[in-house]
């Protein structure tokens, strides 16, 4: 657990990223004894840091309903700090239209919107909010990282979005958010997450 040792003195959180598609064999990490072995490892090398920065799990876009169930099982009783939501995905939505759309490799961005809200909203209901969860995949305005954080997202990640706005982008989708809220009566980002499923 050698990265742990390095960076956990630097580090504002460690994520297991067993979900990138463009590395052969790394996703099968996600089944349930693989990961329980792997986060078991990773938490003891934690535990003999001086900081000890909280741990999240990347998941894929693309794991069938019993995966992800079985990874909220080793994410709760590992007792980790979150699950990011999600990676790119290997599926090829039908409203792909460029030449490139049979390339292979992780989708990010836009496509991906839709498909990634929908299973942040079924990993909440699966960990019935208990965890936290991280909503990631084609943000690039307020309305789009409001709609993760009502399906029960508690933290955004952007990243293709970024490419294309630069790093302002945060400030933006952080002052339209704050609007959003208002307009809606919320407090705070924590009273709105989750707030589909009530
Ligand atoms: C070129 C590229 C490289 C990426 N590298 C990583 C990585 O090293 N670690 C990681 O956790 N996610 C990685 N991702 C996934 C993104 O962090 C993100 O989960 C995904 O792109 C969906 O979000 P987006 O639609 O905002 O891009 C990468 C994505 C892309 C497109």
């Amino acid at each position: 657990m050698t990265g742990v040792y390095a960076v956990a003195e630097y580090a504002s959180y460690l994520v297991v990223n067993v979900s990138s598609p463009n590395t052969p064999g790394l996703r099968e990490l996600q089944a349930r004894e693989d990961l329980l072995e792997l986060l078991g490892a990773v938490i003891r090398a934690r535990s003999e840091c001086e900081k000890k920065p909280p741990l999240l799990v990347k998941m894929a876009p693309d794991l069938s309903d019993e995966d992800m169930s079985d990874l909220v099982e080793v994410a709760l009783a590992t007792k980790i700090d979150g699950i990011i939501v999600a990676n790119t995905t290997i599926d090829r939505p039908a409203s792909l239209l460029g030449k490139n759309k049979v390339e292979t490799g992780g989708l990010s961005g836009e496509p991906l919107f839709e498909m990634s809200t929908q299973i942040l909203r079924d990993m909440y209901q699966k960990t019935n909010g208990d965890i936290p969860l991280i909503g990631v995949g084609g943000v690039s305005n307020g309305e789009q990282a409001y709609a993760k954080i009502k399906a029960g997202a508690s933290l955004i990640q952007l990243y293709s979005a970024m490419i294309y706005h630069g790093p302002g982008l945060a400030v933006a989708i952080a002052t339209e958010l704050a609007g959003l809220l208002i307009q809606d009566g919320y407090k705070s980002i924590s009273d709105a997450v989750g707030a589909d499923h009530r």
